[in-house]
C-alpha cells in the first residue's frame, strides 16, 4: 500500500511538464528509495510464445533467402517444434529463468553482446556522439567550455544521486531507469575469457573525483568541497588550468591507447601494466572516476562539410596514434571530448547503456552550459589535481607500439559519413500519417535496394525499457513489404498509386514490428536465449541455430540505430560485419542528421554512397506521397 502511494505521488511529479532542455528534477531534494519502488512497479520481460517466434522468424528470412534455403529451415524448425522436442524443452527452461530473475535476458545479453566480446571496443563497439561546433578556437575557450560541460553533468549526477530524475516515457509506459545509475564511475575492465564492468557509484565512499587527460597525461580532479558541495565552474575552471599547465609536455607515452586492443591482447597487456603499484593505483584512479574528461590536442583542419564526419572520427578513435587516440581510456563508460577548435562530443563503452540515456544527459549538458556563466567568485584556494603515473617498462612500451600499430589500421579502415539531410524532418511522413523512423527505414531499404539490387539482413534496435532492466530487441527493417516496395519504385511501368500504396505497406509493417518489438515480442533475443538455454542445459545445439539461413539472418549487413535527441547531435558507430554499414540517426522536426560508417577494406562498401543514396531515397519518397492525393484521384 505504502509503495503504491509512493508511486502515485512520482507520477503526478513526473507529469509536470518539462518546458526546457534542462531536465528538471522532480524534486530539488532528495527522495530515497523513489528509483527502486518505481523499478519494482515496471513489468517483468516476457518469454514470447515459441511457435509465434518461430513463425515469425520464418517470415523474416523471406526476403533474405533462396526459395530452397527457406524450404530447408522449414524442415529444420518443424523438427525443433516437435511436441515434446528440442524447442518446448528450451522454451520451459527458458520460462523457468524468468520466473526466477528479475530479467531473463539482461545478463546473457551483457555477456554476449559486450563482455565476451573480443574485438577492440573502438570502432567495434563503443559510440560516439558529435555535439554541434562551439565557438571557440582557442585553449583558454576549451577550458571554460569544458568547466561548464563538467558543471553540467555533475548536476546531472546529482538527479541520479538524489533519485530526482524524471521517468521518461514511451508510448504513454514508463521506462527503467537503471541505465542511468550505470553509467557514471564505472569502467570496463578487460579478462582474459571474458571483461567485466566495475562500478563505483554504490561503494560505501562513492568517488568524489573526475579524471582529466591532456598530452596523454591524466589527472585526478577532485569535484567535490571538503563540505560536499560541487566546485563551482570557476573553481572547475582554474583545476582545469593548472592541469593543462602542468601537461604542456607532448612526448608521453600515450598509455591509454592499450584500451584500443584486441581485448584478449590488452587483457594481457593489462595484467602486465598492474603489476606495478603505481600503475594499478593510477589505472584504478581511472576506473573509479566520476567519468573522464579529454582535451584534445588541435586537429588538421577540413572543409566546413567534412568537419562532422571528421568530428565523428575523433568522436570514434581519436585520429590515430599521432593525433588524440592515446588521449583516451577506451574502457572508461564515459568520456567528453573537447577539441581547441571548437570540436565537442563524447565517447562511451557500450556495455552498460544504450544511447538514449547518454543523449539526454547530453541535451541536459548542452543546455546547462548555455545557461551557467562564470562568475568569478572569491576563491580559496585549491590543491593541485594529482597527476597519475605509470612505469612504462620495456615490456609495455613495446605493448604501446603494437597498440599504436593496430589503432592505425583501424584508422585507416574506418569510413565515416556525417550527413545532415535538410530538406525535411520528422515533419514531413508526419503530415502524411506516417511513422517518421519507418519512413527512414524504409528509405534507408530503398538506398541499399539501389545499390545492390537486393535487400540485407538489417538490425534497428527497439527499447526492451517498458521492462525491468530492459535493453534492446532487434526490428528487422528488411521485410517482404519493404522489399516489394524498392522493387516497384525505380519500374516506370508501375503507376504512382501502386508505388504510394507499398509505400505505404512498407511503413506501416515497420512500425507493426517495432510496436512488437518494443512490447518484448520480437524474435531476436527469444531466439538467442533458446540458444543460450541449450548451451547452459549442455544440449547439443539446434540445427536450427547452425543452418545458411541463421548465418544470413545475423549478418547484419546494416546495422541501424535511432538515437534522438533534442541537442542537434548524432551519435555514430561503426558496422558490425565486415562488408557492413552502420548508420545511426537524430531525426529533427525540419531535418535529419546522419551518420554513416563503412570499412574502407571492402570494396563492396561506401559510405558516402550510402549517405547520398539515403538522401536521394527521402526526397524521392517525399516527392511520391506528395503525389499521393493527385494519384488516389
Ligand atoms: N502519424 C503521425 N505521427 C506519427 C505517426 C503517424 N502514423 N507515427 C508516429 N508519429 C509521431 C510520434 O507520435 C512521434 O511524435 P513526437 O515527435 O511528437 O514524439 C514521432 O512521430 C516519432 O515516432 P516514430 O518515428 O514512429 O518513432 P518512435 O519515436 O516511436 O521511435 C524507435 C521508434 C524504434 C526508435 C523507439 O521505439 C525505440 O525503441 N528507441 C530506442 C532505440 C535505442 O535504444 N537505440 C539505442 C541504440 S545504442
Amino acid at each position: 500500500m505504502l509503495l503504491s502511494c509512493l508511486q502515485l505521488t512520482f507520477v503526478l511529479l513526473e507529469q509536470f511538464v518539462v518546458s526546457t532542455f534542462l531536465v528538471r528534477p522532480v524534486s530539488a531534494t532528495m527522495i530515497p528509495g523513489r528509483y527502486l519502488a518505481h523499478q519494482e512497479g515496471l513489468p517483468k520481460l516476457p518469454v514470447p510464445p515459441l511457435r509465434q517466434t518461430c513463425e515469425r522468424y520464418l517470415a523474416v528470412l523471406e526476403p533474405l533467402v533462396s526459395e530452397q534455403e527457406l524450404e530447408h529451415t522449414r524442415k529444420l524448425m518443424a523438427e525443433f517444434l516437435t511436441p515434446g522436442g528440442a524447442g518446448e524443452r528450451l522454451q520451459k527452461g527458458l520460462e523457468r529463468r524468468a520466473h526466477k530473475m528479475e530479467n531473463w535476458l539482461s545478463d546473457w545479453w551483457l555477456q554476449t553482446a559486450y563482455l565476451d566480446f573480443r574485438m577492440p571496443v573502438v570502432v567495434h563497439s563503443s559510440p560516439g556522439v558529435v555535439l554541434p561546433r562551439l565557438e571557440f578556437s582557442d585553449r583558454q575557450g576549451q577550458i571554460r567550455f569544458a568547466a561548464k560541460l563538467i558543471a553540467g553533468v555533475l548536476d546531472f549526477k546529482t538527479m541520479i544521486d538524489n533519485e530526482t530524475l524524471p521517468v521518461e516515457y514511451l508510448g504513454g509506459n514508463s521506462l527503467c531507469m537503471n541505465q542511468y545509475y550505470q553509467v557514471l564511475c564505472s569502467c570496463r575492465v578487460p579478462g582474459p575469457r571474458r571483461d567485466s564492468v566495475v562500478n563505483h557509484a554504490r561503494a560505501k565512499r562513492p568517488p568524489t573525483f573526475i579524471t582529466v587527460v591532456h598530452n596523454y597525461q591524466f589527472f585526478v580532479l577532485e569535484v567535490y568541497s571538503s563540505d560536499g558541495s560541487l566546485l563551482t565552474v570557476d573553481q572547475i575552471y582554474m583545476q582545469l588550468e593548472k592541469i593543462w599547465n602542468s601537461s604542456l609536455q607532448t612526448n608521453k607515452e600515450p598509455i591509454g591507447i592499450l584500451t584500443s586492443q584486441h581485448r584478449n591482447t590488452w587483457a594481457k597487456a593489462y595484467a602486465n601494466l598492474i603489476k606495478d603499484k603505481t600503475n594499478k593505483e593510477s589505472v584504478q584512479a581511472i576506473q573509479k572516476s566520476i567519468f573522464t574528461v579529454c582535451l584534445d590536442a588541435p586537429v588538421p583542419r577540413v572543409s566546413d562539410e567534412m568537419y562532422r564526419s571528421r568530428a565523428a572520427l575523433q568522436m570514434l578513435h581519436g585520429g590515430g596514434s599521432r593525433w588524440n587516440s592515446g588521449n583516451r581510456w577506451f574502457d572508461k563508460t564515459l568520456q567528453f571530448i573537447i577539441g581547441e577548435d571548437g570540436t565537442c562530443g563524447l565517447s562511451y563503452e557500450h556495455a552498460p547503456a544504450e544511447g538514449p540515456p547518454i543523449v539526454s544527459m547530453v541535451d541536459h549538458v548542452v543546455e546547462y552550459t548555455k545557461k551557467t556563466e562564470m562568475v568569478r567568485t572569491p576563491l580559496v584556494p585549491l590543491p593541485m589535481p594529482q597527476k597519475l603515473r605509470f612505469n612504462i617498462t620495456p615490456e609495455i612500451k613495446k605493448d604501446i607500439e603494437k597498440a599504436k600499430q593496430n589503432m592505425n589500421i583501424m584508422v585507416h579502415d574506418l569510413d565515416v559519413r556525417v550527413i545532415v539531410f535538410s530538406h525535411f524532418g520528422k515533419n514531413v511522413p508526419k503530415s502524411h500519417k506516417m511513422s517518421p523512423d519507418a519512413f527512414i527505414q524504409v528509405a534507408l531499404q530503398l538506398a541499399y535496394f539501389r545499390m545492390y539490387q537486393r535487400c540485407c539482413s538489417t538490425y534497428e534496435s527497439a527499447s526492451l525499457r517498458m521492462f525491468r532492466l530492459g535493453r534492446t530487441d532487434t526490428i528487422r527493417s528488411a521485410s517482404i513489404d519493404s522489399l516489394n516496395f524498392s522493387r516497384t519504385m525505380d519500374d516506370p511501368s508501375k503507376p504512382v498509386a501502386e508505388k504510394v500504396a507499398l509505400l505505404e505497406k512498407a511503413v506501416k509493417a515497420h512500425r507493426a514490428y517495432t510496436d512488437m518489438a518494443i512490447r518484448g515480442e520480437a524474435i531476436d533475443r527469444h531466439l538467442l536465449g533458446l540458444r543460450l538455454q541449450a548451451i547452459e542445459d549442455l544440449v547439443s545445439m539446434p540445427k536450427v541455430f547452425m543452418d545458411t539461413s541463421y548465418a544470413v539472418a545475423m549478418h547484419y549487413n546494416l546495422s541501424t540505430s535511432q538515437v534522438p535527441a533534442k541537442t542537434d547531435c548524432v551519435m555514430c558507430f561503426g558496422p558490425v560485419v565486415p562488408d557492413g554499414y552502420g548508420v545511426c540517426y537524430n531525426p529533427m522536426e525540419e531535418h535529419i542528421n546522419f551518420a554513416v560508417s563503412a570499412f574502407n577494406s571492402c570494396s563492396e562498401t561506401n559510405a558516402a554512397r550510402l549517405a547520398q543514396g539515403l538522401e536521394d531515397a527521402l526526397l524521392d519518397m517525399r516527392d511520391l506521397v506528395e503525389q499521393m492525393p493527385r494519384a488516389k484521384l
